[in-house]
């Protein structure tokens, strides 16, 4: 029998606490703070830099596909979650804000602790922790000393008409949300949208014949099977009316994103997955002050991901029967443990 999975505790207070530098992003601020922030991000974070990135992402995603299909050839098992969805994200992260490759590794592995350690005793969690403190403190450091072409460098620089910049804790917050709120997503649209489309094969065959259908598939995924199942934890800051529920002053309010996405009020038959559709409007990358600031690198991504699998590996299979597949036990991501395939 299998192990049961450990405990998921929702957030972790605590442990927070030890470094206050990494509530001091965006996504943890409001109001004034929070258009701050995301009007010096935004100016350093621009489309052009995205865009500029599309031909190092295809070389990125051949790569790993090369060694995928290596892995994969004579009908052997390759695991498309740990050879390709999860390094692709992190590698393409990891170029746009000019992480070297000496602390890729540790930058890696504290992300993973971060979100998939919830389970893990305090004291292991708080030396892992400790690890990923480091690395982004050097990084940070590094870019200050010798800037280069990219995303730490201009957040370094970036400063507003008023001369205002980003502070140290800052900087290092929005390095550290951006790498995770960069990678851990796109792993799971990638790895997700996968699965969903070999357990409907009709449609990965339609978008194999049709591959300019791959841009409006990715929104259909993004709906279907979308990352992230909720936005941020809220406190509602005075009483609202949702539809005739009244939440009051200080409630948590935790908003689910998946469900919102198969409303059949906004859209006919929201259960069917069906890459030929127009897109259907979707909360999959969140909604109002807060909306996904990385959208563009995301779908770029995820582009790039889809259309090079379907050209290059057309026979993917899922390896073993769909319900054999486990999910990983997470409060905030809707993602696969494994995803075994073969390629030929
Ligand atoms: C498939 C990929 C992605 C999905 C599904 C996704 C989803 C989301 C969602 C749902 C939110 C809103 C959270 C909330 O309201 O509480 C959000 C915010 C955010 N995302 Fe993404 N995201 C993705 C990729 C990225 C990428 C690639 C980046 C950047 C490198 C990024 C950076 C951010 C940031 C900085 C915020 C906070 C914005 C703010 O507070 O103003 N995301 N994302």
């Amino acid at each position: 029998m299998k192990a049961p999975p450990p405990p998921v505790t929702p957030f972790r207070r605590e442990r927070l606490a030890r470094a206050p530098w990494i509530a001091s992003h965006m996504l943890v601020r409001d109001g004034a703070a929070h258009e701050r922030q995301r009007r010096l991000v935004t100016a350093a974070f621009t489309r052009r830099r995205v865009e500029s990135l599309a031909p190092s992402m295809q070389a990125i995603t051949d790569a790993l596909l090369d060694e995928v299909l290596i892995a994969g050839k004579d009908g052997s098992t390759v695991d498309l979650l740990a050879q390709f969805a999860f390094p692709l994200p992190m590698t393409v992260i990891c170029e746009l804000m000019g992480v070297p490759a000496h602390l890729r590794d540790d930058i890696k592995a504290g992300m993973e602790t971060t979100f998939r350690g919830m389970g893990m005793p305090d004291e292991e969690w708080a030396a892992k922790f400790e690890v990923l403190e480091r690395s982004l403190t050097e990084l940070v450091a590094t870019k200050r000393r010798e800037p280069g072409d990219d995303l730490i460098s201009a957040l370094i620089e970036v400063r507003d008409d008023g001369g205002d910049t980003l502070s140290e804790d800052e900087l290092l917050s929005m390095t550290f949300i951006l790498i995770a709120a960069g990678h851990e997503t796109t792993v799971h649209l990638i790895a997700n949208g996968v699965e969903a489309l070999l357990t409907h094969r009709p449609q990965w065959d339609l978008l194999r014949a049709e591959p300019e259908r791959v841009p409006a598939a990715v929104e259909e995924l993004l709906c279907w099977c979308g990352p992230v199942q909720v936005a941020f934890p809220l406190i509602a800051a005075e009483p609202v009316d949702v539809g005739g529920a009244v939440i009051g002053t200080g409630e948590l309010v935790i908003v689910a994103l998946m469900p919102a996405n198969r409303d059949s009020a906004q859209v006919a038959e929201p259960d069917v997955l069906d890459v030929t559709r127009e897109p259907r409007p979707h909360l999959g990358f969140g909604h109002g002050i807060h909306h996904c600031l990385g959208v563009a690198l995301a779908r770029l991504e995820a582009r790039i991901a889809f259309e090079t699998l379907l050209r290059r590996c057309p026979e993917l299979r899922l390896a073993v029967d769909p319900d054999e597949l486990t999910w990983a036990p997470s409060f905030i991501f809707h993602g696969l443990d494994r995803l075994p395939v073969t390629v030929t």
